[in-house]
């Protein structure tokens, strides 16, 4: 089975959205976990705008709770998708070994290969921000699992 963790800095915005987006699409056919590079939120919710977005396409990430990336999730997941480049170069700061860095990939190059376009923060911005967030994320786990399992589709 394979194990994907999506990471963002606080783990309250973007990767709660991503872990219950690609969960909605799979079920039960991979582990799907998320977390932060950061500690600000551990143990909360998702951000209520996340909540609402999700809710609005029908997920449900409510139950969600935030927790930090730590480098055993290198041996607890397959890949880890990074949101931006912050995350990326945060996550593979604690990479012990070639394996573990090569699991390591931006989400939004899922899409477009190699153009390491980001899925901006829109902690600070308004609601129309998830929204597009969403949208991206959506459409870049849709690559992902074309690639991964044409069959599917
Ligand atoms: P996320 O957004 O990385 O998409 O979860 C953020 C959430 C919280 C903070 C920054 C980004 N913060 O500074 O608390």
């Amino acid at each position: 089975m394979t194990r994907v963790l999506m990471v963002c800095l606080g783990n309250i915005c973007r990767s709660p959205l991503a872990e219950g987006i690609l969960r909605s699409k799979v079920g039960e056919a991979m582990l799907v976990d998320s977390a932060g590079t950061a500690g600000y939120h551990i143990g909360e919710a998702p951000d209520s705008r996340s909540v609402a977005i999700a809710l609005e396409n029908d997920v449900d990430i409510s139950q969600q709770k935030c927790r930090q990336f730590v480098a055993k999730d290198f041996d607890r997941f397959d890949i880890i998708f990074a949101m931006d480049a912050s995350n990326y170069q945060n996550v593979l700061k604690l990479a012990r070994t070639q394996k573990d860095k090569s699991k390591v990939r931006l989400i939004m190059n899922e899409l477009y290969p190699g153009e390491n376009r980001t899925v901006p923060d829109p902690y600070y911005g308004g609601e129309d921000g998830f929204g597009q967030v969403y949208q991206m994320l959506d459409a870049a786990i849709d690559a992902f699992l074309e690639k991964k399992e044409p069959q599917r589709r």
